[in-house]
């Protein structure tokens, strides 16, 4: 008789749930989304995302979770009101996870080949030092080799199960990322370009907000939060007894949020001090920081320590893309836990196989973008919506509050939910599909 694995401790599910949150959208996409919108002024309207739309999404997605005890196509069916078929949102939340997972491991890869370097050390004039990037885009064996080697490691600690694989990965894992990452902030906080980093991270300049900084700043925060897809809902499944839902979800998006601002304080001290543009775009962890690492005194045992980080990172959040997927095959197919894993695992390396050839494309986008695209621009923003308006309209008042209780926080909290969240994600979709 199949018996649904749960997290050993509370401790286990925040560290596994911002294993899964902290990931390449906070030290590689948030740090260059910053310095493109500004600096500060971005982080205030962040911040304001993470609060109106973040948190309380996080909360709906965990009770749905837990209190369906199944993966997002079963949470969805559990909460079925009429002849609507709620679970179509699972299924695209699991789709989402597949296409998500196939083009991080490649990323991921990248991560893992310029960790490999530095244990070398970069070296050489800034043009040989960035075109390692162009080098190795370009050759997609390599890539392929790294997509695979990140795939079989991810299914490994997967196939192992709830406890002794995502939670113990993450008890590993996530206190080495906090001392790396302390360890880098301790660095960069004794170089000359602190101050300036520190202006341009603290001090407003809305001169440089536009309109779309508003809609980037939510789906960066989405994207980083890992909402809109089933994770949340899939980790939430993994819970019992007395949880405090609204704790949780404050604890894990304030972590976050805290990673994603010191990895910010990693990186622009070492960019000013170099006399670069914070607005250095995609490349700047892979084709400006690796220039910089050459160049600094002690740049060889920052450039390892930097990597180990991103991976870290980068593997428990990769981790949470594939238990969606799995637990869609563990709890509707009744299958073995390694059996989807397999199965789930090689699907996903099999798509991954389109990113990773870097000049396969689609009318001139490679499918690594293409797919970054679908997945964090359309379906991210719908799968929240979606989440919010079933949470919001489909179940009662008296269900939700047994559940998260009613002190006035959560029932501003679940307002924010009903209300202002599905407008914001509303406006958001919108807005990518270019109505506006
Ligand atoms: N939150 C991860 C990051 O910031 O890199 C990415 C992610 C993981 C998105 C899991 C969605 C998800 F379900």
């Amino acid at each position: 008789m199949y018996s649904r694995d749960h997290w050993k401790s509370k401790l286990g599910f925040i560290l596994a749930a911002v294993g899964s949150a902290v990931g390449l959208g906070n030290i590689w996409k948030f740090p260059y989304v910053v310095g493109k919108n500004g600096g500060s002024a971005f982080i205030a309207i962040y911040l304001a995302c993470v609060i109106l739309v973040g948190i309380p999404i996080l909360i709906v997605e965990i009770y749905l979770g837990k209190k369906s005890q199944l993966n997002p196509v079963g949470a969805f069916r559990f909460f079925q009101k009429g002849k609507v078929p709620f679970s179509l949102i699972g299924y695209a939340g699991v789709l989402c996870g597949i296409i998500i997972l196939s083009y991080y491991s490649v990323i991921t890869g990248w991560i893992c080949h310029y960790l490999m370097l530095s244990f070398r050390g970069f070296s050489g004039s800034e043009t040989e030092i960035s075109e390692i990037f162009t080098a190795l885009n370009a050759n997609p064996w390599l890539n392929i080799a790294w997509h695979t080697f990140v795939m079989a490691a991810v299914m490994m600690i997967l196939a192992k199960g709830v406890r002794k694989g995502i939670e113990a990965a993450s008890k590993i894992l996530m206190p080495m990322l906090g001392v790396l990452l302390l360890v880098l902030v301790c660095y960069s906080l004794t170089l000359d370009g602190m101050k300036e980093a520190w202006r341009f991270l603290t001090y407003p300049d809305f001169s440089r907000v536009t309109g779309s900084s508003f809609l980037e700043a939510l789906g960066t925060s989405f994207f980083t939060l890992s909402l809109g897809m089933g994770a949340m809902i899939t980790y939430g499944s993994y819970l019992k007894g007395e949880v405090n839902i609204t704790k949780s979800a404050v604890q894990i998006a304030s972590i976050d949020t805290l990673i994603a601002f010191l990895s910010g304080i990693v990186i622009f001290p070492i960019v000013f001090t170099n006399n670069l543009e914070p607005s250095a775009g995609p490349g700047l962890i892979f084709k400006t920081l690796p220039v910089l690492f050459s160049k600094m005194p002690g740049g060889h045992i920052v450039s390892i320590a930097f990597f180990a980080l991103v991976l870290f990172a980068a593997i428990t959040s990769a981790i949470s893309l594939l238990e969606v997927a799995t637990s869609f095959m563990v709890d509707e197919y009744k299958c073995s836990r390694t059996k989807a894993v397999l199965i789930m695992g090689t699907v996903i390396w099999l798509l991954g196989i389109l990113s990773a050839v870097s000049y396969w494309n689609v009318a001139g986008t490679p499918f690594l973008d293409l797919f970054d695209k679908i997945a964090s621009c359309y379906m991210l923003p719908l799968g929240g919506l979606c989440s919010a308006l079933v949470f919001g309209w489909a179940i009662s008042k008296k269900q939700k509050y047994s559940e998260i209780g009613s002190k006035p926080i959560n029932k501003i909290l679940l307002f924010a939910a009903k209300y202002i969240s599905p407008v914001l994600l509303l406006l958001v979709f919108i807005k990518e599909i270019g109505l506006f």
